[in-house]
């Protein structure tokens, strides 16, 4: 029995659901070859993504596959109720409703394991924590797990590290038709868009400020320097550093950004990134938001400790004024922006990250109990598949090597 906030909404939820279907068409290409083949029958699916449309297409190919799905958000804000809706409606266990509490949503990531999955698809790793920590009676049933996101990565990076992981993990995150397009083209717009939609005002001739150039932070980047914005980048690493100085951004400790950054976004996945110190330094009316997966990025409790007055300012605005009489302003709770004052990566961005989570999936039951419980990278084949889809969705064709060019990059003597 699904626990959704109003089984009303479901008409706005099937329009919404019904727009993504026509822009993401390498799911539908792979749904329609798995309606065929039925790859995922008879197994069990949890689902912990953000409960929006794009995850509810996912859902809904995975079921046309033969799989059943029970589905709960990653992320309390994330959820869009109309959509958690219309896809109980659809044949899956459902249970997220936006803005749960953190009790109501860990209750709702333990019923979606109660269907004791074999194929566990996350989104930042807290299925993965709870299956291997309070419900390690499932693991028997579990072939495998997907992750789509980096912060879940670096969870089960540590989690293999300590010996602990417990059942193979396809790093979903970590194929090229995810990442390079999921985190850098769909953060790099979505956050803008969420942003824009929260403040309405204008970014061109603004001091923007990213923490973290690493793939989503590079997105945000390019995106705020389309729009006008004077851009400084924050980093830990000096690799991502230089690259970050070498495609022409300022760079700089977050001591000297905070004094001078009128609109602040961390993406980073590390903890209080913007934390007491530097709130001290920021200007009137600055803008804090962060795009990375928990709300920790800024520092919330510090700025709730030190704030003499708090004030909403606007709807998903909340204004701090600090003792100097400044005034800071946090979006969307600090949770990310994209998704939670907005409705995420375009559809077509998802339909590529989705179609890897497919195909990753169809892997793992193709292989049964043969896989190490380690993590693992999809073959590039499969990869590659995803993108040769794409450009044929989009009409774009592309050069093939003649025979005689393969031999060519297949020789080393070329003398
Ligand atoms: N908002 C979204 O829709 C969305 C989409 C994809 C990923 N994510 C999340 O965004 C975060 C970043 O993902 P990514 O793929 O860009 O990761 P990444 O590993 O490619 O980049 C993170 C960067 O942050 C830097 N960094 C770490 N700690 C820092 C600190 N204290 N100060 C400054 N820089 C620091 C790292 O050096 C790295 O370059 C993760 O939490 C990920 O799960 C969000």
């Amino acid at each position: 029995m699904s626990e959704i906030r109003d089984v009303s909404l479901a008409e706005s939820g099937r329009q919404k659901i019904g727009w993504v279907e026509k822009n993401m068409p390498v799911v539908g290409r792979l749904e329609a070859e798995f309606r065929e083949t039925r790859p995922f029958a008879g197994a069990r699916f949890a689902v912990s993504v953000h409960m929006e449309a794009k995850t509810a297409r996912l859902v809904k190919a995975i079921m046309a596959g033969g799989g059943t799905v029970s589905a709960a958000g990653c992320n309390p804000l994330s959820t869009q109720d109309d959509v958690a809706a219309a896809l109980s409606l659809e044949g899956a266990e459902v249970y997220a409703w936006h803005d749960e509490t953190p009790e109501e949503y860990k209750a709702h990531l333990l019923l979606a394991l109660d269907g004791k999955p074999n194929v566990v698809i996350d989104d930042g790793g807290d299925l993965a924590t709870l299956l291997h920590t309070e419900r390690q009676d499932l693991l028997p049933h579990v072939l495998g797990g997907c992750e789509e996101t980096t912060t879940g990565i670096n969870r089960l990076i540590i989690m293999q590290r300590e010996g602990a992981l417990r059942y193979p993990v396809i790093a979903v995150n970590n194929a090229d038709c995810k990442h390079l397009f999921d985190n850098r083209y769909g953060t790099g717009q979505s956050v803008w868009d969420g942003i824009n939609r929260t403040t309405n005002l204008i970014v061109a001739g603004k001091t923007v400020v990213v923490a973290g150039y690493g793939w989503c932070g590079k997105g945000v980047s390019m995106r705020a320097k389309g729009l006008g914005a004077k851009v400084a980048v924050c980093e830990i690493d000096p690799i991502k550093a230089a690259e970050a100085w070498m495609d022409g951004f300022d760079v700089m400790p977050m001591d000297d950004a905070a004094r001078i950054g009128d609109l602040f976004v961390t993406v980073t996945g590390c903890s209080k990134v913007i934390g007491e110190r530097h709130f001290g330094l920021m200007k009137d009316g600055a803008i804090m938001c962060n795009a990375g997966h928990f709300n920790v990025e800024i520092d919330m409790p510090a700025l709730e400790r030190l704030a003499v007055e708090r004030r909403e300012q606007r709807a998903s605005i909340m204004g701090y004024r600090l003792p100097s009489g400044r005034w800071l302003n946090l979006l969307a709770q600090g949770r990310l922006v994209n998704l939670a004052s907005g409705d995420g990566h375009p559809a077509e961005i998802m339909d590529m990250s989705f179609a890897i989570q497919l195909l990753s999936a169809k892997y793992i039951l193709e292989r049964g109990h043969s896989l190490k419980n380690e993590l693992i990278f999809l073959p590039a084949e499969l990869d590659r598949l995803v993108a040769k889809y794409k450009l044929e969705s989009m009409g774009v064709r592309i050069d093939a090597l003649t025979g005689e060019q393969e031999r060519y990059l297949n020789t080393w003597n070329l003398g």
